[in-house]
């Protein structure tokens, strides 16, 4: 390691700040290289702090342009000290006092995309974690809750948009073409949530109506000529409104709610109040640009964004630690503002294939930390799977073992106890405890024991007295830095299916209404009294994230599979039972043998797809493989990817030939001429359209390009004509290029639907992907200063491409070392993300491991990393 190793942070060092700014004037002058802020604090010392301290106010790569004054008063040299890092005053008052600072910044220069920066026509800002030090002095950390007044000065040709965080107050004309706004805003709020955005941009309005009756403007601000692109996210915005005021019984507290779309953004959105600022590819839709699954991902940034309000503004985190208390419960939130709008079943099946896909690898390798770190070098580091995924996973928990009513209490003594305060997880967890008389202290564990639980479910049957039991063991594997793990508290929900297939009534012994609760290493569960034995359904609605074994049948699976009530669990039955098949297959591979099939599988197929009452998205799902990854994790040590998809498209082979004729008819019945429809219903039969078209065409074969071909090209919007494609950019034939080159002439230009090309040509899973990938660098739709571009292309084939990322010789993990290098000064936090590809490079094969070993080994040695990258290859190769 070149690069000195970025200092820690622990929680066990907290300390409340030593002074607190109650209020903050900010007046920002945007004018190309010389925008100047000037800030006015009014700072106290803090009672619950130390006293006679020096003041040290956090920076990060600004200056001063003067000296700073102090009650008026300009401070003379000796009594302060700048550096980019810091500002300190050695002797500050002890009483409140007013301290005035003005910065310089050029935010065209700020490539970062932290701070103040440009994008497109207008400038704007993302302050979190750690962003508002790159704007002004300050004290840097969300336990200093301040209310804002900002003044915003700039061109009137250049920006006639000018927002701030709160309610507008008063704007007017300034000479010279300039103009000027105010906005107040009158919550407290730590400056991660300060948001500023000044700009030549189209709007859309609308308005809501709160249960008491008050007047909300909304507003969402987009490049010019895309207005009509915004529409849905607007219907979006005014249900998550209604859904939070009639399940939470939160209402909105300002007279203005804004949204501005941009184009450059590190992540998804941003809750700063009153002014979300969100990545344009979460605004942006219309029929022909956008996929039913970035309207579902409009819908859920939309909402999630919107929830923040109340679980993550007006009650805050007291530390980044914390993180999880906002971001857990507020994607628990969305997921069931979803569930709500949609279908539940399909929300949940869609959320658990996330879940593993990225949390379980994430907690499975070098990168695992618990929902709540107890350490970073790098904050931006922990915005990850485990802290908003598992996060939420956890609160699941909560409801699932206090149930409904007591959750529901909980969150109100939350929002009342805490309403304008920075919270901590066990400040959180004490309201349940009260709201439900319990104690969670064993509870708290899923906040600090890092690590996917494994429960493993073994049965015995005594036909004589009809007596089932139920053995349960839990074990917690080792993870970086906690080797030894108590048992944690499971909430297991299940039923136990007889002959017919119905759930039979339960009154074992401790195991009343369908849920077990696992809070011990082992347990075991006896119900009496049966006619014949039963099968388990456990784990229902996936009610604890945990990786599961059971001694159930492939028999077993597939008539759950069939007869589960829980239409979780008979997706989860299909999918258990085809990864039994696919792992032995991929041995067979190993062997040098041909994949393997199951002919059980295809009639778990078939009679799925007989069955008329069955959702057709539940159908889509019930269809679809496991992902290599998924098969990849299952297997655990010793990958080899190339094998993983050799055995996957083999099977997927077999059971298409075996339901061939059952597809077509499928396939064809779900034409649909109409317009185009976001809706769930619509976009349900879609999908299954879709999987059946993928599953025709697993052939690979001329009459398959075919097929696909006449799909993308019969498509009248981009969801269909996506799924046309994405069949086709598996198939070495003409129509594949010849595909791609019209959807480029189609789109030119539209740089959100490029994005998409982009990834789907990064992810074609054959040998010559990565010089595609090289050429597509110097294509004009590709730029490196964009973050979305940057995924598109090169995060799609690191996260999204295992058999080409993760080429024999290497070549993969090189071509990321690079970019990763080379981004990593411009654009650490984007440059570090790309690294999460190497979340599991431990589990490969040992010719790919030392391979991935050797490319990580030449980042680390690589001068002057940021704290971001540092940090992960550190972690990486730990
Ligand atoms: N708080 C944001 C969210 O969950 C996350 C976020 C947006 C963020 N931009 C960021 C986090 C930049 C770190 C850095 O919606
Ligand atoms: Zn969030």
């Amino acid at each position: 390691m070149r690069s000195e190793e970025p200092r820690s942070v622990r929680l066990s060092e907290y300390r409340p700040p030593d002074y607190l700014i109650d209020q903050v004037d900010l007046d920002v002058v945007l004018d190309g290289d010389k925008t100047l802020v000037t800030s006015v604090l009014e700072i106290r010392p803090n009672p619950e702090g130390r006293s006679n301290v020096p003041l040290v106010l956090d920076g990060d790569e600004i200056t001063l342009a003067g000296p700073p004054l102090l009650d008026n008063d300009e401070l003379t040299p000796e009594a302060y000290v700048e550096t980019p890092q810091a500002l300190r005053i050695h002797m500050p008052p002890k009483r409140a006092f007013s301290l005035k600072i003005t910065t310089k910044l050029d935010p065209a220069k700020n490539t970062k995309l932290m701070g103040l920066y440009r994008s497109g026509a207008a400038y704007c800002t993302q302050c979190e974690a750690e962003g508002f030090r790159r704007i002004t002095y300050f004290i840097d950390r969300p336990d200093v809750l301040s209310t804002y007044r900002v003044r915003i000065e700039a061109g009137r040709k250049e920006a006639p948009v000018l927002l701030s965080n709160g309610n507008p107050v008063e704007a007017g004309l300034l000479p010279n073409g300039r103009h000027y706004a105010v906005w107040d805003d009158p919550w407290p709020k730590p400056c991660y949530l300060f948001a500023l955005v000044g700009g030549d941009l189209g709007v859309v309005r609308d308005s809501f109506v709160t249960v008491s009756g008050r007047h909300v403007g909304l507003a969402i601000y987009v490049e010019h000529g895309k207005e009509d692109r915004a529409s849905y996210a607007m219907d979006a915005l005014k249900r998550s409104m209604k859904w939070d005021e009639d399940v939470f019984g939160r209402e909105y507290d300002l007279q203005v709610f804004n949204i501005v779309a941009v184009s450059d953004f590190n992540m998804g959105a941003m809750e700063n109040k009153g002014l979300n600022v969100f990545n344009d590819k979460y605004v942006l839709a219309s029929g022909d640009t956008a996929t039913d699954g970035d309207y579902a991902g409009i819908e859920a940034v939309i909402a999630h964004e919107y929830f923040h309000n109340w679980t993550g503004n007006r009650i805050t985190c007291r530390d980044w630690f914390q993180l999880c208390l906002k971001e857990g419960l507020t994607v628990f939130r969305d997921q069931e503002f979803t569930a709500d709008m949609r279908s539940r079943p399909v929300e949940r099946i869609s959320d658990v294939r996330g879940l593993r896909a990225i949390q379980f690898v994430e907690d499975a390798g070098p990168f695992a930390h618990p929902v709540r770190p107890d350490t970073y070098r790098e904050i931006n580091n922990f915005y990850t799977a485990t802290v908003y995924e598992k996060g939420a996973e956890v609160i699941r928990m909560l409801q699932a073992l206090i149930g409904r009513d007591a959750f529901r209490l909980g969150m109100e003594f939350y929002f009342s106890r805490h309403d304008g305060r920075a919270a901590t997880i066990e400040e959180f967890i004490a309201c349940f405890a009260d709201a439900s008389a319990t104690d969670l202290s064993q509870f708290l564990l899923w906040y600090s024991q890092a690590g996917t639980p494994e429960v493993a479910a073994t049965s015995s049957w005594d036909e004589d007295t009809g007596t089932y039991t139920l053995n349960l063991l839990q074990t917690v594997p080792k993870t970086p830095g906690q080797d030894i793990k108590k048992p944690m508290v499971i909430p297991l929900a299940f039923g136990l299916l007889g002959m017919d297939g119905e759930d039979l009534p339960i009154g074992g012994d401790n195991a009343e209404s369908g849920l077990i609760v696992l809070n011990k290493a082992e347990h075991s569960f006896a119900f009496r009294g049966l006619n014949s034995r039963p099968v388990l359904s456990i784990n229902r609605t996936f009610s604890a994230p945990v990786k599961l074994t059971t001694d159930l049948t492939e028999n077993d699976l597939f008539f759950l599979a069939r007869y589960d009530s829980d239409p979780f669990n008979r997706w989860q039955a299909l999918q258990t039972a085809a990864l039994r098949v696919l792992i032995r297959s991929v041995h067979a591979v190993r062997g040098g043998n041909r994949p393997l099939n199951d002919p059980r599988l295809a009639e778990a197929f078939a009679s799925a797809i007989a069955d008329p009452e069955i959702d057709p998205a539940l159908l889509a799902q019930l269809l679809a493989l496991p992902s290599e990854t998924d098969i990849a994790r299952e297997i655990g040590n010793d990958v080899d990817p190339d094998a993983i998809y050799a055995a996957r498209i083999g099977l997927k082979r077999a059971l298409a030939r075996f339901v061939r004729g059952a597809l077509a008819d499928l396939y064809r019945g779900l034409v649909n001429d109409g317009p185009y429809s976001p809706d769930a219903r619509a976009a349900g039969r879609r999908a299954l359209r879709a999987t059946a078209l993928d599953l025709i065409c697993a052939e690979q074969d001329d009459a398959s390009a075919m097929l696909a071909f006449a799909h993308y090209s019969a498509a009248n919007n981009m969801t269909d004509r996506m799924s046309g494609l994405a069949v086709l950019s598996g198939i070495d034939r003409p129509e594949r290029d010849q595909a791609f080159a019209d959807f480029y002439k189609r789109h030119k230009g539209d740089a959100l639907v490029l994005d998409k090309w982009l990834s789907l040509q990064a992810v074609i899973p054959e040998a010559g992907t990565l010089d595609r990938v090289r050429r597509l660098m110097k294509h004009e739709a590709f730029s490196m200063a964009n973050p979305n571009r940057v995924r598109a292309l090169i995060g799609a084939f690191a996260a999204s491409n295992p058999t080409q990322f993760n080429r024999a010789d290497g070549a993969g993990f090189d071509f990321l070392a690079d970019i990763v290098i080379d981004l990593d000064p411009k654009n650490p936090q984007v440059a570090a993300r790309l690294l999460g590809a190497f979340r599991s490079w431990r589990a490969l094969e040992p010719g790919r491991r030392g391979r991935a070993e050797f490319a990580l080994k030449r980042i680390a040695a690589t001068d002057k990393l940021s704290p971001d990258v540092s940090d992960l290859v550190i972690r990486a190769l730990a």
